[in-house]
């Protein structure tokens, strides 16, 4: 009997210390915080590691024609000009196909870098042009 009560106090205290360590900004969205940088977006720096890490195994100059419907992701001013339908297709917007393709949607910092950059005008930049967050 001691023992059960015992027990229960811990479970009780662990769930009440789990809750309240859980219910903090960072810890629901550790991307958008901790990892997320969205001070210094650009076309070169934050943009193009999320097209070769998810869209070139497809979307490369290289595996376009093959895996990716011939659709380029790879120079800038074929993402420039795929821009709206890239957008639709990564949001999930149900006017275009989903992408990345037979995978799960993209994290929500990728997504996050992509609009800044579209709200700063989508620039093919290195350097950082700031203002929007
Ligand atoms: C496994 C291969 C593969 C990957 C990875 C992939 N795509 Fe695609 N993508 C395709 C294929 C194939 C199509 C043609 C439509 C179809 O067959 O589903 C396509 C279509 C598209 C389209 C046209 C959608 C439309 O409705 O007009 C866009 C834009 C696109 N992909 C962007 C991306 C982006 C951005 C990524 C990375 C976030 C990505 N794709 C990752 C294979 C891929």
């Amino acid at each position: 009997m001691k023992s059960t009560s015992l027990l229960f106090t811990i479970l009780v205290s662990c769930s009440l210390l789990a809750g309240c360590y859980y219910d903090n900004e960072e810890a629901l969205y550790p991307q958008l915080n901790s990892g997320c940088d969205t001070t210094n977006v650009t076309y070169a720096g934050s943009v193009v590691p999320v097209l070769v890490g998810s869209c070139y195994s497809c979307h490369s100059n290289a595996n376009a024609a093959s895996f990716g419907d011939n659709i380029r992701l790879e120079s800038y001013s074929d993402v420039k000009s795929n821009l709206t339908r890239l957008y639709g297709a990564i949001t999930w917007d149900p006017k275009f196909t989903r992408m990345p393709k037979n995978s799960g949607k993209l994290d929500d910092c990728s997504i996050r870098i992509i609009e800044i950059w579209m709200a700063q005008g989508a620039p093919n930049n290195i350097v950082p042009q700031g203002g929007v967050r």
